[in-house]
């Protein structure tokens, strides 16, 4: 299929792109760059660099590559800062994607698989999380993005838009060529390995005195790969009718502390750690149920352990020291 990447050249979009490839898709990755990487995008693919919000752009690159799909990645992504500018969640993440829905009208593009978040269910009243659970998002991030998963829907029923939200919980590892790279980082896995290999000088632990076993805040961590896959099996299944799908591995989820202790068993470095305030809007776990997806699509986890997900995360990491400068 020739497919069309939003944020193709970020952290779990290129990801996507190499599983795509490796797929015999023909991807065109479109990114304005402003976050991503042009040396994350895989040599095969083509990259067009504008912006989201340009519809003459976007119109030229699904028409000049023939684009049958579109998986739409690019948006803000930092909980923390969609607090404090709405503004720009509201502009980038719904305006945004409303000119690529318009454009997507235009040039009869039907296929849409959308990169959603838990961050809709905001704080969840049982774990794990079903897709059914309510949605009440805490923070501009998760209400952008439920806008939009508003919006898919309204727009299949008026103009036969096909569409699967995938609702991710935790992304972390890497693959031989991509990883995470982000400016300012926020995650906690990236961080802990950067004071593992001594790039910090310790990692500050946002609140201990949680609801849970050690006091620290549990997430589900789910391996980049595993993500993209989904994306995959989603894309093919759009014929079926448009869906909803939560993300993780589902368990018991790891605590901050323990994803700790992990990185100091997989680097056999020491990590200094300080414990600090909460974070705002953290909740105390987040746990999915992907019973959905695994019933309507077969999708399988494949890389659980979270030992084998850091692991991944570190070779990367000492093989691209300064991430992709
Ligand atoms: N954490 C720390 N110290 C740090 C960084 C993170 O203790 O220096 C903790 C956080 O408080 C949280 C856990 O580690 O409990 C994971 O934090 P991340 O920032 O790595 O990830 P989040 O769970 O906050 O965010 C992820 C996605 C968001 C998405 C959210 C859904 O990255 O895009 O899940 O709630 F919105």
């Amino acid at each position: 299929m020739r497919v069309l990447v939003t944020g193709g050249a970020g952290y779990i979009g290129s990801v996507l792109v190499e599983e795509l490839l490796r797929d015999g898709h023909r991807v065109t990755v479109y990114d304005s760059l402003y976050k991503g990487h042009a040396a994350a995008v895989a040599p095969e693919a083509t990259l067009v660099r504008a912006d989201l919000a340009d519809g003459a752009a976007l119109r030229q690159a699904l028409g000049d590559n023939e684009i049958e799909a579109v998986i739409h990645m690019a948006a803000d992504s930092l909980v923390g800062e969609s607090v404090v500018d709405p503004a720009k969640y509201y502009r980038n993440n719904l305006v945004a994607g409303l000119a690529l829905l318009d454009a997507l009208r235009d040039r009869g593009v039907e296929r849409l698989v959308f990169s959603s978040t838990a961050a809709v269910y905001g704080e969840p009243a049982k774990q794990p999380i079903e897709e059914t659970d309510p949605t009440a998002p805490t923070n501009p991030y998760g209400e952008t993005k439920l806008a939009f998963e508003h919006a898919l829907a309204w727009y299949e029923r008026a103009y036969g838009l096909r569409y699967a939200s995938l609702r991710y919980f935790n992304a972390a590892g890497a693959t031989e060529r991509c990883g995470e790279d982000h400016d300012p980082e926020t995650h906690l896995i990236p961080l802990v390995l950067q004071a593992a290999a001594g790039q910090r000088p310790e990692v500050t632990i946002y609140g201990a005195d949680y609801p849970t076993p050690d006091g620290t805040c549990i997430r589900d961590y789910i391996h980049v790969v595993d993500l993209a896959r989904a994306h995959i099996l989603a894309l093919g299944s759009l014929e079926r009718g448009s869906q909803v799908y939560n993300l993780g591995c589902g368990g018991a989820g790891y605590s901050v502390r323990q994803v700790i202790d992990v990185a100091r068993q997989v680097t056999g470095r020491d990590i200094p750690v300080r414990v600090g305030p909460r974070r705002p809007g953290d909740p105390a776990v987040l746990v999915a149920s992907s019973a959905r997806i695994q019933r309507e699509l077969g999708w399988q986890p494949t890389r659980q352990d979270l030992g084998a997900i850091v692991a991944s995360a570190w070779a990367w990491m000492q093989a691209h020291p300064t991430g992709y400068r």
